[in-house]
């Protein structure tokens, strides 16, 4: 796949960042840095990810340098939009050759409270469905905190699988077949998150004539 297949003015087409569906994925903008900075400033979501930046402004910053990265094709990084509202984010970067296959690794996996029945496992799978079905990747990487246990299980029980551990991390793999069976077996949820909803917006127009 060549790098300029990649760049963002094709992104925005992409199923899941379809403003429409229940739940989707958009672009981080600078503007999300109070947003970003309050989600991993919180000490219950950030314990197991590396340190935020110190300030507003520095996330502010941070996500103005990422946007040159973001339009080479080399990271996206997405807050995630569910009902109408902003629930948390999730990136996708380090694109490279893995086993002679292009892999992508993923995660600033955030999602607040309060939980929606689904939502992290459609997040998953949105991911993967940029990643593998819409970006042309054929495999997936990723790293999580040994501690992170509920984390751990839950890309095991999607069918990754554990190639290398250190002290803190273990190093996942995650192969396309495995994303086919993990998006079978989670279709219901797939579906009641991909599904298309009505704009509230539209209809208040006419009402307001
Ligand atoms: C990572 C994060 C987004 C995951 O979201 P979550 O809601 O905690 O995800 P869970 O693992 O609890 O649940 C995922 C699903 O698996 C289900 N599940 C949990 N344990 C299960 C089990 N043993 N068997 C089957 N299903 C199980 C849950 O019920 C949930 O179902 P749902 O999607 O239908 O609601 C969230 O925990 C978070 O923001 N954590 C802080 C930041 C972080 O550590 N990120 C990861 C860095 S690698």
């Amino acid at each position: 796949m060549r790098r300029q297949d990649m760049v963002v003015d094709r992104l925005d087409k992409m199923p899941p960042l379809d403003t429409r569906r229940r739940s989707y994925l958009r672009l981080a903008e600078p503007s999300d840095g109070p947003l970003i900075h309050r989600l991993r400033s919180d000490p219950k979501l950030s314990r197991f990810l590396n340190a935020p930046p110190t300030t507003v402004q520095q996330q502010i910053a941070w996500l103005t340098r990422y946007k040159e990265d973001e339009a080479t094709g080399q990271q996206y990084y997405f807050i995630l939009v569910s009902d109408f509202k902003d629930r948390g984010t999730v990136r996708m970067y380090d694109f490279r050759t893995i086993d002679d296959k292009l892999s992508f690794c993923w995660g600033s996996w955030i999602i607040e409270p309060p939980p929606i029945v689904g939502l992290a496992t459609y997040s998953a799978l949105a991911i993967y469905e940029l990643g593998f079905d819409n970006l042309g990747f054929e495999h997936a990487h990723f790293d999580v905190r040994r501690a992170n246990s509920s984390v751990v299980a839950f890309h095991l029980r999607a069918g990754a699988e554990i190639v290398r551990e250190d002290n803190q991390d273990y190093y996942f793999h995650f192969t396309r077949e495995a994303y086919h069976r993990f998006r079978t077996a989670q279709a219901g949820t797939y579906d009641r998150h991909a599904t298309i909803t009505p704009n509230p917006n539209e209809g208040l127009a006419q009402t307001d004539r």
